[in-house]
């Protein structure tokens, strides 16, 4: 019973995340609305910041979580909401390498709705304060 109970807690996340994410349905909508601008595997360009091995960063502080949905890229694609949160789910599991924590809270179609009508302008500058919180909290946390 307790061996039994151990499977459902290592394996009832894994599950959930795997139900939310098609591979390749997410794939392909990435490639049709992101990578343009975003490259194939994340890498990013001159003004696209690099979503490889780093974007699971933002997940750190709630308003970098809520940042990677209320971004003009993600909150006004065309992208309904559903396929939104599989999109960022796939990039993160796909991309986000060690930045992302194993068991990281996939978004759901209800949360990128609610944040998406607030899409952010001024995100340079934005951007720089969020990282900058996330190093503060890094740096509290490790005092
Ligand atoms: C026209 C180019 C373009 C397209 C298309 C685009 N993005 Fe972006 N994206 C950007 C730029 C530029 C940034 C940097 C922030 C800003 O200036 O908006 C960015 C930032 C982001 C970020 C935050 C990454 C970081 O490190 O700050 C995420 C997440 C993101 N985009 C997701 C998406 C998703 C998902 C799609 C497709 C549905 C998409 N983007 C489509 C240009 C684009």
């Amino acid at each position: 019973m307790r061996v039994l109970l151990a499977i459902l807690i290592v394996l009832g996340p894994l599950a959930g995340l795997a139900a939310d994410i098609n591979p390749q349905r997410a794939k392909f909508h990435y490639q049709m609305h992101c990578e343009g601008c975003h490259t194939p595997d994340g890498t990013g360009a001159m003004s696209v910041p690099r979503m490889k091995d780093q974007v699971g960063l933002f997940l750190e502080t709630q308003s970098g979580r809520d940042y990677l949905v209320r971004v003009p890229g993600s909150a006004i694609s065309a992208l309904n909401d559903e396929q939104l949160a599989e999109v960022l789910n796939w990039i993160l599991v796909e991309m986000g390498g060690d930045s992302v924590a194993a068991d990281f809270e996939p978004y759901t179609a209800n949360e990128v709705g609610d944040l998406r009508v607030e899409p952010l302008n001024e995100v340079e500058r934005y951007r720089s304060q969020l990282l900058l919180e996330i190093a503060e909290q890094r740096s509290r946390q490790a005092n």
